[in-house]
C-alpha cells in the first residue's frame, strides 16, 4: 500500500481563463466598435445627411437661391411632403411678390415701405440684402435675471431697421447685450422684430479684448474724434488697431459664412467696419458691396494724422459704392484718397479706381420713417402719457423745450445748457414759463471722456438750476437733465409735448433727432386731446449749422453752438415765434421729410449700388480731373 500523489500544475487553468477573458473582452470591444460604426453610419446616412441637406436647402430657400426641389430620402415621409409644399408656397409667394412689385413701381407713388420692398426686388435682382454694422438693432439685456429687449440709441439703427423690415434679409451685428447669447440660436441668429419677424439678425461674438481695442479704442477714441471736428484729440494705439483688424475680419467672415456660395448684396455700415468691404471682396470679388459712412468725413489735412490711413482707405475702396450724407463729405473723401493712396480719380464721375476696381462716391442724406409706422400710442393714450410725464417731472403749465441725445461730446450739450443759462439771464420773463428737458442716453461709458462728460453735464445743469431757482417759483427749474435709456414711446411723447427742439451738435453727419422732431409734428393724432394734455402740434427747431440736417431743414432756426449769444437769442425767438410762422416753417420741413424719407434714401442707395460697375469701364476712365 502506498500513496499515490499526483501533482498537477493547474496554473494553466488560470492562464487559460485570463486569456479567455481577454479574448472575450477584445471580441466584445470589436463587436461594440463595429456596432457603433455601423449605427453611426446608418444614423448619418438615414438621418443626419438628409437633415443637413434639408437645412442647406432651407438656407438657400431663405436666401432666394433654391431653385431645385427639396432633397430626397428624408427619414420622415411627412417631412418630404411638407418641404415640397413649402417650396411651392415660396415660389408662388415670390412670383406674386414680383408681380406686385412691378405694379407698385409702375404706379410711381410716394416712397413707402411697400414701394421700397418692390424696388428692392428689382434693384437687388432677387439677391438677398445683407446689412452689417457694429451696433445691433435689437439687444437683449438681463434685468432681474430675465432677458429684456432693448432698442439701442443709434442713428444708424433708427435709419436701417425700417429698411430691413421692408426688404427682409439679414443684419449682421455685434451681439453686445449680456442676454444676447441665450436669446439667439447656436449660429447667433434670431428673427426680428421679435413681435413680428421681418428679417434675421445674426449676432457676431467678439472677445472682451477685441471689444476694448476695436470698439472703445480704435473706433471711438481714434476714428470718432478724427472724423468729428470738435477739438477732441484722437488716440491711436497699435494694439487697438490690431484688434480693429481682427474684429473687422470676424464681421467679414460672418457675412461670408452666411452667404455661402450664393450671391447677395452687402451694405456695410459706418466707421467701425471700414476694412470689411476690402475683406469681403478679397474672398468674393463677385459680391456687390456698398459702404455707408454715417459720420462726417473730415478734410484731408485732418485725416492725415491717422497712422493707418492707407490701410483704412484701401479697405473702404473695396466697396463698389461709398455713401456719405453730404456732397462736402464726398469731396473731402476723394481729396483724401487723391493725396494718400495710389488711386486713379475721376472727378467727373466721382469715382476712384484702385487695382482695376472702381468705387463710386455719392451723397445720400439719410432720413427717418413716420412715427405712425412704429406702433407708438396716439390720441387719448398719447395724451395721457404726456399728462403723466408732465406731472412726473413737474412740467405743468410750462412751455417745454427738448433735446434728445446720446451723451457725447460732439452733441454740444454743454453749449446748449450755457445758451439756456444765457436765455434766462437776458430774458428773465421766461423764468417759470419755459423749461428745458434733456433726455440723455449714457453712451460708451467705458471711455473716460464719456464717463466724465455725464458728471460734468450733471454739475453744469445743477449749477444753472441753482442760479435761477427761487422760492417764488416752486417746482420750476430751467433744466431737467434725465440721464437714462429712454425708449421710443417716451421720446415720442416728449417730442410731441415740446414747443422747441434743440439740436446743437458741434459736428454731426446728419442728426436724425432733428428729423424725428419734424416727423413727430407731422402727425396730428387726437390734436385737441393732446393739446389739452399739454402737447404742441407745431414746434420750432433750433438746429446747429454743423449738423448735416441743417442742409435739409433750412427753415429751422440755424445757430452756431459756439456762439452763446446768438444761440440764446434763437431760443428766445423760438419761444416767441407767432403761430403763423411756426406753422409755415414746420409745414415746409414736414413736406420735405415726408418726400425724402428713409425708404427713398434706401431706394437711392440700392439703385446706385446696382448701377455701380465695380470693374473699370474704359469709356469712363478719362483723364482724372478735380472740380474747381
Ligand atoms: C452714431 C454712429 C453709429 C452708432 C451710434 C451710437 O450714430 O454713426 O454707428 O451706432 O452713433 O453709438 P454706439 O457706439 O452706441 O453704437
Amino acid at each position: 500500500m502506498g500513496s499515490l500523489v499526483i501533482l498537477h500544475d493547474a496554473l494553466y487553468l488560470e492562464d487559460r481563463l485570463t486569456r479567455g477573458m481577454v479574448r472575450g473582452l477584445a471580441l466584445a470591444l470589436i463587436a461594440a466598435g463595429v456596432l457603433f460604426v455601423m449605427t453611426s453610419g446608418m444614423a448619418w446616412a438615414v438621418f443626419e445627411r438628409p437633415m443637413h441637406a434639408l437645412a442647406e436647402w432651407m438656407r438657400k430657400l431663405r436666401f432666394g437661391g433654391a431653385s431645385e426641389s427639396p432633397p430626397r430620402g428624408l427619414p420622415v415621409s411627412r417631412l418630404q411632403d411638407e418641404s415640397v409644399h413649402l417650396a411651392a408656397s415660396f415660389r408662388a409667394a415670390r412670383s406674386k411678390e414680383r408681380e406686385e412689385a412691378q405694379e407698385i413701381v409702375r404706379s410711381d407713388k410716394a416712397w413707402t415701405r411697400d414701394r421700397l420692398r418692390a424696388h428692392a426686388i428689382d434693384a437687388l435682382g432677387g439677391q438677398p440684402l445683407v446689412v452689417v454694422s457694429n451696433r445691433e438693432p435689437y439687444m437683449h439685456q438681463l434685468r432681474e435675471g430675465k432677458p429684456v429687449l432693448v432698442r439701442p440709441a443709434s442713428g444708424l439703427v433708427t435709419g436701417l431697421d425700417p429698411v430691413l423690415r421692408a426688404t427682409g434679409g439679414l443684419w449682421v451685428a455685434h451681439g453686445a447685450g449680456d442676454a444676447d447669447r441665450q436669446t439667439a440660436d447656436a449660429a447667433g441668429c434670431i428673427p426680428v422684430p421679435p413681435e413680428d419677424s421681418r428679417y434675421t439678425l445674426k449676432r457676431v461674438w467678439i472677445t472682451k479684448e477685441e471689444e476694448q481695442g476695436y470698439y472703445y479704442g480704435f473706433s471711438n477714441e481714434g476714428l470718432w474724434p478724427l472724423c468729428h471736428l470738435t477739438h477732441e484729440r484722437p488716440l491711436f494705439r497699435a494694439g487697438d488697431w490690431e484688434q480693429y483688424v481682427r474684429a473687422n475680419q470676424r464681421f467679414a467672415n460672418a457675412v461670408l459664412e452666411e452667404i455661402g456660395d450664393e450671391k447677395a448684396v452687402v451694405m456695410v455700415q459706418d466707421y467701425q467696419l471700414a476694412l470689411v468691404p476690402g475683406m469681403i471682396k478679397a474672398k468674393r470679388p463677385d459680391i456687390r458691396v456698398g459702404l455707408f459712412w454715417h459720420i462726417p468725413w473730415p478734410n484731408a489735412e485732418a485725416f492725415r494724422i491717422c497712422p493707418y490711413r492707407v490701410e483704412l482707405l484701401q479697405g473702404m475702396l473695396g466697396a463698389d459704392l461709398l455713401g456719405f450724407h453730404l456732397q462736402q463729405h464726398c469731396n473731402n473723401f476723394l481729396d483724401t484718397v487723391d493725396r494718400m493712396v495710389e488711386a486713379k480719380l475721376n472727378w467727373d464721375h466721382f469715382s476712384a479706381e484702385i487695382k482695376g476696381h472702381t468705387s463710386l462716391v455719392r451723397p445720400f442724406p439719410i432720413s427717418v420713417q413716420q412715427w405712425s409706422e412704429r406702433g407708438v400710442a396716439t390720441g387719448t393714450k398719447l395724451a395721457s402719457h404726456i399728462t403723466t410725464l408732465r406731472q412726473q417731472h413737474q412740467l405743468d403749465g410750462c412751455m417745454v423745450g427738448v433735446g434728445v441725445d446720446r451723451i457725447d461730446y460732439t452733441k454740444g450739450i454743454a453749449e446748449r445748457f450755457r445758451a439756456i443759462e444765457r436765455l434766462f439771464e437776458k430774458h428773465p420773463e421766461h423764468k417759470g414759463k419755459f423749461t428745458f428737458v434733456q433726455l440723455g442716453a449714457p453712451s460708451r461709458v467705458h471711455i473716460p471722456r464719456y464717463r466724465d462728460l455725464v458728471t460734468e453735464l450733471e454739475a453744469l445743469a445743477d449749477q444753472i438750476n441753482w442760479k435761477f431757482q427761487d422760492a417764488s417759483r416752486e417746482g420750476w427749474k430751467p433744466i431737467h437733465f434725465l440721464v437714462d435709456h429712454h425708449e421710443g414711446p417716451a421720446v415720442y411723447a416728449f417730442l410731441k409735448m415740446a414747443s422747441v427742439c434743440i439740436v446743437s451738435s458741434l459736428h454731426d453727419g446728419m442728426n436724425l433727432v432733428a428729423k424725428e422732431f419734424v416727423a413727430a409734428k407731422a402727425e396730428g393724432g387726437a390734436e385737441s386731446t393732446e393739446r389739452e394734455a399739454g402737447g404742441d402740434k407745431e414746434g420750432v427747431l433750433v438746429l446747429s449749422e454743423f449738423a448735416g440736417a441743417a442742409r435739409d431743414l433750412p427753415e429751422a432756426l440755424i445757430i452756431n453752438p459756439y456762439d452763446t449769444e446768438e444761440f440764446a437769442q434763437a431760443i428766445h425767438e423760438a419761444i416767441m415765434m407767432d403761430d403763423k410762422e411756426r406753422r409755415q416753417r414746420m409745414t415746409r420741413m414736414r413736406l420735405r421729410i415726408e418726400e425724402f424719407n428713409i425708404y427713398r434714401w434706401a431706394a437711392d442707395f440700392l439703385t446706385a449700388l446696382a448701377q455701380a460697375k465695380g470693374r473699370v469701364d474704359p469709356s469712363e476712365a478719362g483723364q482724372p480731373r478735380r472740380p474747381q
